[in-house]
């Protein structure tokens, strides 16, 4: 394996999957901790907090620039013009073209279904939609998504992607529950996407949901842990016996993420962790890679237990899934050595980055050009990346990619319309809105009808409300 190959083999497989059984108990084990792990969470924690001194701005250019998969979105969008490049959608590329993802027994049938969890803006909806495009030309796709909706005006803007360019086009795919938020925490959402499944389940789910958690990033695996919950268990409620299941996770030094993984080990044939190529090297973002579910009636008895603490967050707080000592030894040896996997090259980046950051080393630029060149080139040659002819797109007849402005809201009796343009081509258009109403808010915490700076004054509007006015009469 050449020195650059190795950026794309960042993978540790469980082994033990076979032997795992499910612990008869779930949820009754007071909360525990692994010392040795709670070790290594403040040994990583010390050296992400060395970053602290560094400007924020310059830092980000610094390892943008250092990132050895940072040609890969250029090359991709000169030569393959994918449908809403981003991030995403280079990683689930990845994700597809290294795991058997897409089941035997879809590739049988012709047939192929599949949910994507906390998944605004979709990018990984488009990806999918190019691989199957390149391989399977004739499998008969449908597809349903549920992320925070970015157009609910309970929705925090620094806790969802507020970026409705591709969702817009293809709304009747998107499940945002019954209160209208797209908030999978919530447990009556996710008893709503359960109806929709309750006939046929899907061979695919995919759950990349993550939080914000700037404030606080030395607990950055307990900020996701109950989303991660959710997104597991509504998955495993949905997914045909056969199905893939995957699933973005952070570290994993606590109860939460340790129990989760031991639950996946039992109910799946095979586990892996995956750090995609196109994932920034100093981050601890990786992907759980489960294929081949076993099937709901081998865990049907213990569903309620399973679920019991989903409507109630501070039980999940209080409680581990299950008790540490039914968790054999050889799955908590295998945990540290993918821990330890992980964290090193995580760490040998962030100190690679802090060396090259304070010492300007001449030969180096030329070493991290020739090495992103490559990696872009051997990306494009380890997938197998070519075009698509537009009609094959999701929105064949738009430019999904562009980002577009709202500049004006118009309110009748019978409809809403707004002027938008398009910020690439600069073009000015119409579009009806369509007014859905959800759970009720009490504070607008982002809004498609005004800039996120006027929001202040959408609070006193809405205060004014009972004097009869409308909500947004005091915006423009
Ligand atoms: C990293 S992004 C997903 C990117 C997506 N897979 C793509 O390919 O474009 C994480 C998403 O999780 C969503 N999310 C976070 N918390 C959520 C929740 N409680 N319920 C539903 N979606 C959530 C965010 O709004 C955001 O869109």
């Amino acid at each position: 394996m050449t020195e650059y190959e190795e950026y794309f083999e960042k993978i540790y497989e469980f082994k033990s999957s076979e032997q795992c059984v499910l612990p008869s108990k779930v949820f009754e084990s007071s909360k525990w901790l692994i010392p040795e792990f709670q070790n290594k969470k403040q040994e990583l924690n010390k050296i992400k907090g060395l970053l602290g001194r560094f400007q924020l701005k310059a830092w980000s250019k610094h390892t943008a620039y250092r990132d050895p998969s940072g040609f890969v979105m250029k090359k991709l969008s000169e030569n393959v013009h994918p449908e809403l490049l981003t991030q995403a959608w280079c990683k689930f590329y990845e994700i597809l073209g290294r795991f058997p993802v897409i089941p035997q027994q879809s590739q049988l049938d012709g047939k192929f279904s599949t949910l994507h969890l906390c998944e605004a803006p979709g990018a990984f909806v488009c990806a999918l939609n190019h691989y199957l495009t390149l391989n399977y030309p004739d499998i008969q796709w449908e597809w349903m998504a549920n992320t925070l909706n970015p157009n609910y005006e309970g929705n925090e803007l620094s806790q969802m992607i507020p970026d409705d360019r591709f969702i817009r086009y293809t709304l009747k795919n998107w499940q945002f529950g019954l209160d209208f938020s797209g908030d999978i925490t919530k447990y009556y959402n996710h008893q709503e996407l359960l109806k929709k499944y309750a006939e046929e389940k899907v061979h695919l789910v995919t759950a990349d949901g993550s939080v914000d958690c700037m404030k606080d990033p030395g607990e950055q695996e307990r900020h996701v842990e109950f989303l991660h919950y959710c997104e597991t268990t509504t998955a495993l409620a949905v997914l045909q016996t056969g199905g893939t299941f995957v699933l973005k996770i952070f570290t994993i030094f606590e109860d939460t993420t340790i129990s989760l993984l031991y639950l996946l080990n039992c109910l799946f044939e095979k586990v892996a962790i995956f750090k995609p190529c196109t994932s920034k090297s100093g981050n601890s973002e990786v992907y759980v890679i489960n294929t081949n579910f076993k099937g709901f009636h081998n865990f049907a008895n213990l569903w309620t237990e399973l679920t019991s603490v989903y409507s109630c967050r501070e039980q999940f707080s209080l409680k581990s899934m299950f008790s540490l000592s039914e968790l054999p030894n050889y799955f908590l040896i295998e945990i540290q050595e993918c821990t330890d996997f992980f964290m090193n090259k995580q760490m040998r980046t962030i100190l690679d980055n802090i060396y090259y950051y304070e010492n300007k080393i001449k030969s180096e630029p030329n070493k991290v050009y020739i090495m992103k060149t490559s990696i872009a080139q051997l990306f494009m040659n380890v997938y197998n990346l070519t075009w698509i002819p537009n009609d094959k797109k999701i929105v064949p007849h738009v430019s999904v990619g562009d980002n577009w402005r709202v500049y004006m809201a118009h309110h009748s009796r019978d409809y809403t319309c707004v002027l938008v343009q398009n910020l690439v081509n600069r073009k000015l258009s119409t579009d009806i809105m369509d007014i859905q109403i959800g759970k009720q808010i009490e504070v607008v915490q982002n809004s498609k009808f005004t800039h996120k700076d006027n929001l202040k004054k959408v609070i006193v509007a809405f205060g004014n409300r009972k004097n009869g006015s409308s909500l947004y009469e005091h915006v423009f």
